[in-house]
């Protein structure tokens, strides 16, 4: 894998980014990524602010190479998490799950990267007209919060490629070195994995979720909360209510009861290991995840699969 805009502009060996993900990227994981070269991404979704200075301190501690602190812009007080971020000299912040307008001219009036995660050229548009530095294009296959657009990857990608000028760094489906061979002829200049990154030794995920990952197959994903905030998701127990009762045409407030305020059902899955009544974000590349490795070993691999798929490709 060639150095490309994508390396040029974060400081990465390979273009590749470890997504931010709520709750399961945390030091240990984003840490051994940008040791294996690629973009190690802290994902503050869940984190209090404390929590975020630690993880940065962890970062610097263990780490030369570049990392990125993941902003969703959901979160009320994403600004100040990107101030405090950039104050302790955090050089990537990427932004997702909003506007970036809100944000994103006052980030950059500091000497700092941004990226910003979008479901449609619409977005890609608005995220480079406000400055974003890159775009991260995810489609529908993604793990996590997902778009009503619903667009899938192999559609999206090469529509934004053609619509801005910044680059295209493609999410969503990802799993292995093939697919990104796949989404680079397609015009992007980058992949982001999340789901993939679950299965690592380094991962904080319990081991009942990486588990889980591993034994599912392609049809092992669903969409849930439509009309709340849409999530992928592995099939269990927990998201088969949430289903049944949205093909019944449940309300808003029904949902929200069935998912209960009691216990916070994200950590209880990927935390404490409660499959079958946590929510377990995962993508639909699930079925291509085979086995735990160490973040290096993973790596290596998906360098040596991306030649092997490239070189390989017919010539017409
Ligand atoms: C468990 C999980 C949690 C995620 N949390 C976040 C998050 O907090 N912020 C964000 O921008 N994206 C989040 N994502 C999306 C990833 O950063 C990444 O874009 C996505 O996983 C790529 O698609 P893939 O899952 O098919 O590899 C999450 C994904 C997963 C699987």
């Amino acid at each position: 894998m060639r150095s490309n805009r994508v390396c040029n502009i974060t400081g990465i060996k390979y273009p590749l980014f470890q997504g931010g993900m709520v709750w399961v990227s945390d030091w240990n994981l984003a840490s051994a990524c940008s040791n294996a070269g690629i973009l190690g991404t802290i994902g503050t979704g869940g984190m209090t602010l404390s929590e975020v200075e630690t993880n940065i301190s962890k970062m610097f501690d263990l780490t030369c190479n570049p990392f990125a602190v993941n902003i969703p812009l959901i979160r009320p007080n994403a600004e100040e998490i990107g101030h405090i971020a950039i104050e302790m000299g955090v050089k990537v912040i990427i932004t997702a799950a909003g506007n970036p307008g809100a944000i994103i001219p006052k980030l950059k009036q500091s000497d700092v990267t941004i990226i910003h995660v979008v479901p449609s050229v619409r977005g890609a548009l608005k995220a480079e007209h406000e400055g974003a530095d890159i775009v991260v294009c995810e489609g529908y296959e993604a793990g996590g919060h997902n778009s009503p657009h619903e667009i899938t990857t192999i559609a999206l990608v090469p529509q934004v490629v053609d619509s801005v000028d910044i680059p295209v760094v493609a999410a969503g489906g990802i799993a292995d070195g093939r697919g990104i061979a796949a989404v680079m002829a397609l015009g992007a200049e980058g992949v982001q994995m999340g789901t993939r990154f679950i299965a690592t030794k380094e991962c904080n995920a319990h081991i009942n979720y990486k588990k889980k990952l591993v034994d599912a197959q392609d049809t092992e994903t669903c969409i849930i909360g439509r009309k709340l905030n849409m999530l992928r998701v592995l099939k269990n127990n927990f998201a088969q209510r949430i289903l049944d009762a949205e093909i019944k045409g449940a309300s808003k407030e029904e949902l929200l009861k069935i998912i209960g305020s009691d216990v916070n059902r994200n950590v209880s899955g990927a935390i404490d290991g409660n499959v079958a009544e946590g929510t377990l974000q995962a993508g639909q590349s699930a079925g291509l995840v085979k086995d735990i490795l160490s973040v290096e070993d993973l790596v290596d691999s998906i360098i040596y699969e991306y030649g092997k798929a490239v070189t390989g490709l017919p010539v017409f």
